[in-house]
């Protein structure tokens, strides 16, 4: 049985004052999430990490981004030694904004994926296709290309901890999420992919969440679907009532 999980994407929202009054009024909640085996997380700005890392009852804290080169010149990058020095364990992996506005691509994704593993971290690895290539029927084909070059090289053992998010980019912040049978649909195609490349057994394993407009209204039919395990959500994230309000469909 997998855990469901719900993680809350900032993007480049939220002052460190201000993260640090949103802890104040979850810190219950998040509790109570806990004792109810949901597994809830937040990926705050770099600068927020710390205080959540140590402050929040949050299970999971993921950075945004990761540099997949422990140290160098590489001016304006953080690094995994970095963060796992002040207690994050996971990185959000070629977010769609970071393909879109800093060019990343599944080769640099998957550097990411390996250093990420090397050191014992885990990426939540996200995927998914422009409204062209949806228009064009082209979305397994993107998603599978997107999972080849991202995983190449990635152990099984090490897919058991992975998690992928599948956020379609003509959903993201758009308020057109995803019907539920397209987002199922290609969730359970990255369920069978990975099991094509690895085994049965791994891809039973990997947790697979929808992000795009994810809102309190449809959160739980997602939530209810046999392929996806969880949702990552930008901006109904961002407000404590809105971001209770949607978990709580699922307690
Ligand atoms: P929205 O929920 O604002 O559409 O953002 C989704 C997202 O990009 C989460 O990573």
């Amino acid at each position: 049985m997998r855990q469901k999980i719900i993680i809350g994407n900032w993007k480049m929202h939220k002052t460190i004052k201000e993260a640090n009054q949103f802890l104040l009024d979850f810190d219950d909640f998040s509790k109570s999430c806990k004792a109810k085996g949901v597994e809830l997380g937040i990926a705050p700005s770099f600068l927020c990490l710390e205080s959540l890392t140590r402050k929040s009852r949050f299970t999971l804290i993921a950075s945004q981004n990761v540099n997949a080169v422990d140290s160098g010149a590489f001016t304006g990058e953080i690094s995994i030694p970095m963060l796992q020095e002040i207690g994050v364990k996971y990185s959000l992996v070629g977010h769609s904004e970071r393909r879109t506005y800093y060019a990343e691509t599944s080769e640099t994704c998957n550097a990411k994926n390996l250093a990420l593993f090397a050191h014992n971290m885990y990426p939540i690895y996200c995927v998914g296709e422009t409204l062209e290539q949806y228009e064009k029927g082209k979305s397994k084909e993107v998603v599978k290309e997107q999972l080849v070059k991202g995983l190449k090289g990635v152990k099984a053992d090490d897919i058991n901890h992975l998690i992928v998010a599948y956020e379609p980019i003509w959903s993201i912040g758009t308020g057109k999420n995803a019907s539920v049978e397209i987002a199922e649909d290609i969730c359970h195609f990255i369920r069978t992919t990975i099991a094509g490349l690895y085994n049965e057994t791994c891809a039973n394993k990997v947790r697979i969440q929808y992000g795009g407009s994810v809102k309190p209204e449809n959160a739980k039919a997602y939530l209810s679907c046999e392929d996806i395990d969880g949702v990552l959500v930008g901006g109904a994230s961002l407000e404590t009532v809105t971001f209770k309000a949607l978990v709580n469909t699922i307690l």
